[in-house]
């Protein structure tokens, strides 16, 4: 029996192509990553998307700029997301094109439902345009000084990246978005979870009060992006605006816009989404268009957005365009996949920005994972290895007794899935694996206490010393156990190798958590491989 067997979709933020992945977009996938591992292990039935945002002006004007089509760009581009994800351990089962033909059907019959209840209406746009970003200023978002008398003659920078603003005018598509702001705002008075952190909503709610702005929802002058199917083939042909396009993929990958009944009915049942996991700086997308959007088209929204915060080096945010971004790859040579993952979601508390620095990297692996956990394992399983012939021993009596030799592990193992649950419904990542180095350190430290390598030295000759003996060692190992489940969602490779070093099926393919972690599974007899260190020391 598999316990909540129930739809877990989850989605990242499609990625822009023309930049490879950096540590930003990473850290927003191993995240939803890490999620995606923790509900399957706890029964769910995961369906986890990701994938690349290809249309638009800025893909556009980089194709160009590089000498190729635009198709032939965002092909030539799109593997390079795929290695990166597949080098850092992301298990999605979706991966999504805005350029596929599914995509196409899907916004094209997306946009028709809008256009046929009426909330999409012809007028003409007059104002800024991020091309970066891909998004619309209204005058009240700029910054007046740099906006001069509000036309061309005196261009303002993004309120968001700082970077050149184009002026735009042009015939355009509109989404009544203005009229669905009482409806937000009751949407989120009624659904506080629907958008976290609690920062991140107020911000949301003061935008939302301050007014909003009908959206143009097509481009005149931009060639690359999805036809709107009333223009498409007319001499006022448009194309559908970037981030309408883009958003309406959450919906592709589950099957909306296929015409036949599977298709139908998968979408019957992953939808609405679980969570979207997004940066701070698209929470206006997601919290205000998307759910607008959908209302529109008559669809549920999704269940929570989770915006979490910047990473920022040396106080400023990392970014390509600063000079200041490391590659995957440069972090992964130097930590292995598991210390990477383990680092971002131990060390910055998701949700709020987080500073990153090659020393606080060096300090967790030495610290937390070199020391505490790698440690434990190799001088408890050579241990083993000596004491007891490489096999795991039997516990003498009963482990699950009140004062039972290992019972000071055995407390803390036992109130680990609440504490880990709970945390990961709070998206608290960092908090999870403190509550699991609770019981790394513990069982350290009740190995130091109780002294294996002295209960040994009498083992032969005094039989309350040899059951001693086991059971300090049974438990230690039990601990280890109950620790590389635990951390698998976030160490995957790391725990199905100390599992394995036990003779134990893989913690990944775990699908009921928190029976597999009660106390006192561990098979005597099962064959201890002590193996090379988990993680070797890093210099600093
Ligand atoms: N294509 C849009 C998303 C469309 S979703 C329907 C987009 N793409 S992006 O390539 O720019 O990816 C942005 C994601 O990476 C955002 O969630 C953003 O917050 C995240 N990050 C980019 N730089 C970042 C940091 N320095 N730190 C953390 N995350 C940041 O936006």
């Amino acid at each position: 029996m598999i316990p909540n067997r129930s739809s877990y979709y989850l989605t990242t933020p499609i990625y822009y192509v023309n930049d490879v992945p950096h540590l930003g977009t990473a850290y927003t996938t191993i995240a939803a990553d890490v999620m995606a591992r923790y509900r399957r292990m706890s029964g769910h039935d995961v369906v986890f998307l990701t994938g690349l945002d290809e249309h638009g002006q800025k893909i556009e004007q980089a194709a160009t700029a590089a000498g190729y089509t635009p198709q032939e760009w965002v092909d030539k581009l799109a593997p390079a997301f795929k290695e990166t994800w597949e080098m850092l351990g992301i298990s999605y089962d979706i991966f999504m094109r805005t350029t596929s033909d599914e995509h196409r059907r899907a916004v094209q019959e997306f946009a028709r439902r809008l256009y046929d209840s009426g909330d999409i209406y012809s007028g003409s746009y007059e104002g800024w345009y991020c091309v970066p970003d891909e998004a619309y200023w209204a005058p009240g978002d700029l910054d007046m000084e740099d906006v001069g008398d509000g036309k061309e003659d005196a261009v303002p920078n993004c309120p968001d990246c700082s970077r050149s603003l184009q002026f735009v005018r042009e015939k355009n598509w509109f989404f009544r978005l203005s009229n669905y702001a009482d409806f937000l705002l009751q949407w989120y008075a009624d659904n506080p979870q629907a958008l976290q952190p609690e920062t991140r909503r107020n911000e949301i709610l003061s935008f939302i009060r301050s007014g909003l702005h009908d959206l143009s929802i097509s481009r005149a002058n931009v060639k690359w992006g999805i036809p709107l199917p009333w223009t498409e083939g007319t001499d006022d042909a448009q194309t559908m605006y970037v981030w309408f396009d883009a958003l309406i993929n959450y919906l592709t990958g589950i099957g909306f816009g296929a015409d036949d009944e599977a298709s139908a009915a998968e979408f019957a049942y992953r939808w609405p989404a679980q969570v979207h996991y997004v940066g701070k700086d698209i929470t206006r997308f997601h919290c205000i268009i998307w759910p607008a959007m959908l209302y529109a088209a008559g669809l549920p929204l999704p269940q929570q957005v989770f915006a979490h915060g910047f990473l920022l080096t040396k106080g400023e945010k990392m970014s390509k365009s600063k000079g200041n971004a490391k590659t995957p790859r440069e972090l992964v040579e130097r930590l292995g996949v598991d210390g990477y993952r383990y680092y971002f979601l131990r060390d910055v508390v998701f949700g709020s920005d987080g500073s990153i620095s090659d020393e606080a990297m060096v300090q967790r692996f030495n610290g937390d994972l070199a020391n505490d956990w790698g440690n434990l394992v190799s001088r408890l399983f050579s241990m083993v290895g000596k004491y007891c012939d490489e096999v795991v021993p039997a516990y003498v009596g009963d482990p699950l007794t009140e004062g039972a030799e290992g019972a000071v592990l055995r407390d803390i193992a036992d109130g680990l899935f609440e504490q880990v649950e709970d945390a990961y419904n709070r998206f608290d990542y960092s908090g999870a694996l403190k509550e699991i180095w609770e019981l790394v350190r513990a069982a350290n430290r009740y190995l130091e206490d109780s002294a294996p390598w002295g209960l040994a030295k009498n083992a032969d000759s005094d039989l309350e010393a040899a059951a001693r003996l086991a059971n300090v060692l049974y438990s230690a190992l039990e601990a280890v156990r109950t620790i590389a489940l635990f951390t698998a969602p976030t160490m995957p490779a790391t725990a199905d190798e100390v599992m394995s070093r036990l003779e134990l099926s893989p913690a990944t393919t775990v699908v009921d958590l928190q029976r597999e972690a009660q106390w006192g599974q561990l098979p005597a007899g099962n064959k201890v491989t002590k193996g090379d260190p988990l993680f070797q020391r890093l210099d600093v």
